[in-house]
């Protein structure tokens, strides 16, 4: 039912919740009145300020309008386009709230992948359909568009995936966009750290598409709690009626005013741990135990060995920790290891050659 030959075809109305339509978002008080300067007696806060040197007795901009400037304009969409949330977990949720009736809708998602999906969905009391990537980790877009019917409200696209840490194909990703009319949403988590370009110049094309990054990752800032979401004006605009008033903080408004601010910081990062993840990668191809090694796009490699467990408990023992995958589809027998700074990686590789199997 949900299965359409043309794009064009994609209207939020007919996804969105009923009681989403219905809904009137809170209005706060820095809502009604937009300006600066005045006296604030409007919003219950502390009009002598706070008990911290600094003063954080002001509630928020709800609409993260300064931060959302910079990134509109580093990433080339409109300001509308962006939903900011805490971490991209909230735009994962608030994506479920807004189309998925529970006990009714569902999602499909392609495991091996990030684990999020399927909690939101459970979360929310909505079925998640699984169609799993072959063994070489890439899309069965068939099975996926056969996986489609009449209550398939979301596709989660994880790419670079989690925890295979390749880039899905491009070409199944489109195929996907352009046949289904619900919510295609492409987690690029990782986008930094790929050879792939991201999907959000896209937006123009498909009014279906939602694309979430996050300064979790190659920016460094996983403390803050700060994930985007792009999609289409309409698509932002139910999400930010349904999000808390004042999801994101000042600080945490404040430090991502900085951190835009210093794109090329953010580029050197990114730099150097592909230049460890290479050498690592090498190095571990010397490690005769180590029967796999996947192609990385992301800031981790996932490695196969004959004993996934025993090989992450070996490294706990030395107090390395790894993120063992060996029970999750497909991953049998395999760790996640993150790229660390060249000296954890070294130590790394030192315990790893120490290993007996
Ligand atoms: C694919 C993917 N998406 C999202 C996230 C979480 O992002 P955030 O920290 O913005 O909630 C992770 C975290 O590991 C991830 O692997």
């Amino acid at each position: 039912m949900r299965v359409l030959n043309a794009t064009n075809l994609f209207n939020l109305n007919n996804i969105l919740r009923e009681n989403i339509k219905r809904t009137k978002p809170y209005s706060s008080a820095r809502d009604e009145y937009k300006g600066n300067e005045g006296v604030f007696l409007d919003a219950n806060e502390n009009a002598l300020g706070s008990v911290t040197k600094e003063n954080y007795n002001r509630y928020p901009d709800p609409l993260q309008k300064e931060v959302k400037e910079l990134l509109a304009n580093l990433k080339q969409v409109k300001a509308e386009q962006i939903f900011l949330g805490n971490g991209s977990d909230e735009a994962i949720d608030l994506l479920y709230r807004a189309v998925c009736q529970p006990g009714v809708d569902n999602v499909i998602t392609m495991p091996p992948t990030y684990g999020m999906y399927e909690v939101s969905a459970n979360i929310n009391d909505v079925q998640v359909k699984e169609v799993p990537l072959t063994a070489d980790f890439e899309i069965q877009t068939e099975k996926v568009l056969a996986a489609i019917d009449a209550h398939t409200k979301m596709i989660f696209v994880c790419s670079p995936n989690n925890p295979t840490g390749n880039s899905l194909q491009p070409a199944s990703i489109e195929k996907i966009l352009q046949s289904f009319n619900g919510i295609v949403a492409i987690d690029e988590a990782y986008i930094d750290f790929a050879a792939n370009k991201s999907f959000i110049p896209k937006l123009k094309q498909y009014p279906n598409l939602v694309v979430l990054q996050t300064f979790s990752k190659a920016w460094g800032l996983a403390a803050l709690r700060l994930g985007t979401a792009y999609a289409s004006e309409e698509i932002i605009a139910v999400i930010n009626k349904i999000k808390p008033p004042y999801n994101i903080n000042q600080l945490t408004q404040e430090l991502a005013l900085e951190a835009l601010g210093k794109v090329l910081k953010k580029e050197e990062m990114v730099a150097e741990i592909l230049f460890q993840r290479e050498k690592l990668v090498k190095q571990l191809s010397e490690i005769k135990f180590v029967t796999k090694i996947f192609p990385s796009d992301a800031n981790f490699i996932l490695i196969k060995t004959a004993d996934g467990k025993k090989v992450y408990d070996f490294l706990i023992e030395k107090k390395i920790i790894t993120r063992d995958r060996s029970k999750v589809t497909l991953c049998e027998g395999c760790i996640r290891i993150t790229i660390g700074t060249k000296d954890e990686n070294e130590l790394l590789l030192k315990e790893l050659k120490s290993y007996k199997d």
